[in-house]
């Protein structure tokens, strides 16, 4: 007896109503359900009454919750991303306009896209980093809003955001097709190296897909050009394990390696020096940076990375006599530097991006 009790005190909940002191459940296993039927609850009841209350708890959570759709009425769908879409949404009660990156929760969970492909990203470190942003901004990094905008719901969670009106860089490349000021490079260049030091520096994170794609544009309040960096979900946090992930257009050469490596700045400044070239010239300094790419591979072996040996190439190639002696086609070469090591810190990259104009 003193061992059936043992078994069935935890349960003070009254909801055995069997009047002979029976368990009222016909597949009950446990004789001891008639000890005291009025206080004590079926052992074998216990996991059916468990999860009603999680049922019930998941329902009262969800009811509470600010649901996409009472809050926002999706304008357009901008892309489709790996876990769900990126919408521009309206706010039902301020009609104001704000991007909304969606994730299917059970994708999430699994790691994997619709067509079961298993994916890098870590949405972990992406809400973490919005919301850390928050914290503490920086005016080249995309933050999310504030808490009470934000919404979820069973299926989906969002991050809500500020909507960047210009869309990004990539589409800007193309419509500019290399015809860009060198007033203007050098302005969204510096936002950059500043925005990369905040994260690097303040975050400890490197952003580990910086690309076009993922630079936001828009225009502040007295009419000047903002760029902005955006998608953290490739972010690493410094000195913790790095893998082949990104846009191989923009990756490192370390990267394509099978080596482990640890995640350094160094590689978000290979990457930013992509972007750069891209943005002059209008054209992608190589396809990828590895060793079967001619273009890669004659940097190092026929330019050295040197802007008077590389110069002729661009002519070549069709860029301007002017374009082909860029003031800052140095700094962007050496950023591409095969050795991660080799390549110039943010700090003294940014020493000679606001020092060019005194050149002349
Ligand atoms: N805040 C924003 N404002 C405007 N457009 C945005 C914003 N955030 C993202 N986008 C657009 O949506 C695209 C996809 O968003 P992103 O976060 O980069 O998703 P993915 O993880 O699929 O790359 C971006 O390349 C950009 O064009
Ligand atoms: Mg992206």
């Amino acid at each position: 007896m003193a061992a059936n009790q043992e078994q069935t005190t935890p349960v003070s909940t009254s909801v055995h109503s069997s009047s002979n002191g029976t368990c009222p459940s016909e597949r009950c296993r446990y004789p001891h359900c008639d000890i005291s039927p009025e206080t004590v609850m079926c052992r074998s009841l216990l996991p059916a009454f468990n999860k009603l209350d999680v049922a019930n708890s998941v329902k009262e959570a969800a009811a509470k919750l600010q649901t996409y759709d009472k809050v926002y009425k999706t304008e357009k769908i901008v892309s489709k991303t790996i876990f769900g879409t990126l919408r521009i949404a309206i706010q039902r009660k301020t009609g104001k306009h704000y991007a909304i990156k969606q994730f299917d929760k059970t994708l999430m969970k699994r790691k994997r896209t619709l067509c079961g492909v298993a994916v890098r990203e870590n949405f972990d470190v992406e809400f973490k980093l919005m919301n850390w942003l928050r914290q503490h901004p920086h005016a080249g990094l995309i933050a999310a809003s504030p808490e009470n905008e934000q919404v979820e719901d069973l299926r989906h969670k969002y991050i809500v955001m500020p909507l960047a009106s210009e869309g990004d860089l990539l589409s800007f490349i193309r419509n500019d097709n290399g015809k860009i000021s060198e007033d203007t490079v050098r302005d969204i260049f510096l936002q950059l190296i500043s925005a990369l030091q905040h994260l690097h520096e303040k975050g400890g994170y490197i952003h580990g897909d910086v690309s076009p794609e993922n630079i936001l544009l828009s225009y502040d309040e007295a009419g000047n050009l903002r760029v902005r960096l955006c998608d953290y979900g490739l972010a690493r946090k410094i000195g913790s394990r790095h893998y082949h992930a990104g846009k191989k257009s923009y990756m490192p050469p370390e990267l394509f390696s099978n080596e482990s490596r640890n995640a350094e700045p160094t590689s978000d400044i290979f990457s930013l020096a992509v972007v750069m070239f891209l943005l002059y010239y209008g054209i992608p300094p190589f396809t990828t940076a590895q060793q079967s790419d001619v273009y890669y591979e004659s940097l190092e072996q026929k330019h050295h990375y040197s802007a008077s040996s590389y110069s002729p190439w661009l002519l070549a190639w069709g860029v301007s006599k002017k374009r082909s002696k860029w003031a800052l086609l140095p700094t962007v070469l050496s950023m591409l530097r095969r050795k991660p090591n080799k390549r110039p810190t943010l700090s003294s990259i940014k020493i000679i991006v606001e020092g060019w104009k005194q050149w002349y």
